[in-house]
């Protein structure tokens, strides 16, 4: 396997922290009682799975009611095919239509913070109803309809959640692209999906400085002769030239559209949103999620992992940015049906200094918090007097994502944030799953620090050898879902070979999620790490092979090895063995060039932190590259000390060949 993944935990932490007593009272009332209630409603989920999602599919809004719960065809499911539905109604209209029109759905605050504090904006259910109906008949009016895809390349504001929302209520998909991606990485995408409209923003507020959004769509589309409309919204004030006939400013497209718009009836398996992500290859791919399935575990997970009730003056908030899937199902789909407010941040989390998350905490009195491994290694990094400046007695639910928590930095995050009281949901899934998988239920799941402990509800997970025979507890092996669930991805746009290889073909009959992981003796899993090529730098998912494609695109780089090493705060950090061209000088300049070339062709969090300049790469006889000889040697070596002089590898490598 990949050992790439996760710092190194000095801490052995074998201590059992039981849901803290008085929490369900807390928060209302627990969904999910007790370990007893878990495991029944687990035993039915999985012995009979139909009823058990059938019924949690009802508690939506359909046009059509389905007749037929699921159509498996491994690997194709077809889930309440015959019914109809629209996400946005169940998001905002059917919230209106039943006297909640005036509650709070979404709670946004921006990142400057000027003189009297930071600019704070509240949007009601009835809000969101008009603002998402005037943006989709602004979309109609740019003659987006029905199946279109919308590159959707914007901030955090409140208008990507209208632009997402929006395009659910007239039936288009997006495709949303992080913000902090390059240029080049939109064009991949919008010719991938094959996009003829992108919404953007001037820029968007990154901690003080702006990110020329705008100039990077432009940059862009150059290379996209058959982009037909730009829209963008007018945030940071920065300098943008708009395009005569493909430009339009958001603000006057919006102004004269009328508030009447019709969530269209949607089949439940069309197509809702294309979410790229990295995998093994260079390339990354499209992940294809449809209506009903998505929106019934992304919310159903929302409701129990979070335990949100409406109309308990719950806050929640992700930290999240709606450019990831985890934006994407826990800051708008999955929560909003849940009718619990929803925050959202701008910017930084240093931004005007290292208090920040706290002091919106204390404002806005969050109960529920949901971040990354990356984010509270840095917390504790700079030091708990940050947090304890700030009433942080409003919180009851903590949660993790997108990476192995290593226990130091899980016992940080329930003394000194949660103040030993909250329940911390350790949630494991992938942007290919939608929604979460392995998961503690906050009033009912013991948990043990580092492990994402139990599947949730109708998630039959295990871990199998390559014959897919299930392992005994202690014995790691391959992570797999063995019965389909709603929310798995349909596919990977455009690439049928691609899908069934990359997830079905591993194991016959079972996804095989790309990780490793191992049981207890509990039956807690606890994720490995990666068994592909891909790496988690800062909870984000990166190929190697996308790495070294950018780097070998330079002139001067003939090739490239990239490998991830244990880093303090990032948790995985980006290693690049590179080979010069011949006549090209190793210097340090090259590196910083270097970065900086990696970081125009995919975006920042691609930029290696460690570079180092080799006559030539180590490979076994069969030439392939040696990742794990790379690996122990990024593995050595502090990121500061690398040096400029140039070695030869494959010295080591005959070395590490002979001793095979
Ligand atoms: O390796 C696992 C890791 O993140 C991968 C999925 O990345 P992505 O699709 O970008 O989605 C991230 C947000 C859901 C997984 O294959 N991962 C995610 N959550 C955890 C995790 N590793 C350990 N513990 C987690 N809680």
């Amino acid at each position: 396997m990949n050992d790439d993944a996760g710092i190194e935990s000095v801490l052995r932490e074998d201590r059992v922290f039981p849901p803290p007593a008085g929490f369900s009272e807390s928060v209302g009332g627990a969904w999910i009682a007790s370990m007893a209630d878990y495991e029944s409603r687990y035993r039915r989920s999985i012995d009979d799975p139909e009823s058990f999602w059938g019924e949690a599919a009802r508690e939506y809004r359909w046009m059509k009611p389905f007749t037929t719960v699921l159509e498996w065809n491994c690997p194709d499911a077809r889930w309440f095919a015959d019914g109809t539905l629209n996400l946005c109604d169940n998001c905002v209209d059917r919230h209106v239509d039943e006297g909640h029109g005036d509650d709070t759905a979404i709670i946004w605050e921006g990142e400057p913070v000027g003189a009297d504090g930071p600019e704070v904006l509240r949007l009601s259910y009835r809000d969101l109803q008009r603002e998402t109906a005037k943006f989709g008949n602004a979309l109609k009016a740019l003659g987006v309809g029905k199946g279109d895809i919308v590159t959707i390349y914007m901030g955090m504001v409140p208008e990507v959640a209208i632009a997402m929302l929006a395009c659910a209520r007239i039936g288009a998909a997006h495709s949303v692209i992080f913000g902090g991606f390059s240029a080049s990485a939109i064009v991949d995408r919008v010719n991938d999906a094959d996009s003829k409209v992108i919404l953007t923003c001037d820029g968007a507020w990154r901690r003080g400085s702006v990110v020329p959004l705008k100039a990077n769509v432009d940059e862009a589309c150059a290379k996209l002769p058959d982009v037909e409309h730009v829209v963008m919204l007018e945030r940071c004030g920065n300098d943008v030239e708009l395009t005569e006939g493909r430009d339009h400013d958001w603000a006057t497209l919006v102004s004269t559209q009328s508030e009447d718009c019709p969530c269209e009836e949607m089949a439940a398996e069309d197509l809702l949103f294309l979410l790229y992500t990295s995998g093994s290859t260079g390339k990354p791919k499209g992940i294809v999620h449809t209506t009903a399935g998505y929106l019934v575990h992304a919310a159903l997970t929302a409701k129990n992992t979070f335990n949100l009730r409406p109309g308990r003056d719950h806050v929640y908030w992700c930290t999240a940015d709606v450019g990831w899937i985890t934006g994407h199902s826990y800051i708008l789909y999955g929560i909003l049906p849940n009718r619990v407010p929803c925050l959202m941040y701008e910017g930084a989390p240093n931004a005007p200094d290292e208090a920040r998350f706290w002091d919106i905490v204390e404002r806005h009195r969050v109960t529920h918090f949901y971040t990354a491994p990356t984010a509270i290694r840095a917390f504790m990094k700079w030091g708990d007097a940050h947090p304890a400046k700030h009433d942080l007695s409003s919180l009851k639910v903590l949660g993790t994502v997108g990476e192995p928590i290593n226990p130091e930095a899980w016992i940080w995050y329930h003394e000194v944030i949660g103040g030993e009281r909250c329940p911390i949901v350790d949630t494991w899934w992938q942007t290919e799953t939608g929604g979460h998988m392995i998961t503690p239920q906050p009033a009912a799941t013991p948990t043990v620090p580092g492990s994402c402990t139990l599947p949730a509800l109708g998630i039959d997970a295990a871990i199998v050898d390559d014959d897919g025979n299930e392992l005994p507890n202690g014995r790691g092996g391959l992570l797999v879902i063995r019965k389909p669930w709603p929310s798995m991805l349909r596919g990977i746009h455009g690439d049928r070979d691609r899908y069934v290889e990359t997830y079905w073909s591993r194991v016959e009959g079972m996804y095989t999620a790309g990780d490793a992981a191992n049981r207890d003796d509990r039956g807690y899993f606890w994720i490995m790490g990666r068994i592909d090529d891909v790496i988690n730098v800062s909870g984000h998912r990166l190929g190697t092979m996308e790495v070294e494609s950018a780097l070998v695109s330079h002139p001067d780089v003939v090739e490239a090895a990239v490998v991830g090493f244990p880093h303090e705060i990032k948790g995985t950090g980006i290693a690049a063995f590179v080979t010069l061209a011949s006549g090209v000088e190793a210097h340090d300049e090259l590196k910083s060039t270097l970065r900086a070339h990696t970081g125009h062709e995919i975006g920042a969090i691609a930029k290696p932190d460690m570079i180092r300049f080799t006559n030539a790469l180590p490979k076994t006889r069969s030439g392939k590259i040696m990742r794990r000889l790379l690996r122990d040697i990024a593995a050595g070596r502090d990121s500061d000390q690398d040096t400029t002089t140039l070695e030869d590898l494959s010295v080591l490598a005959k070395l590490r060949d002979d001793e095979d």
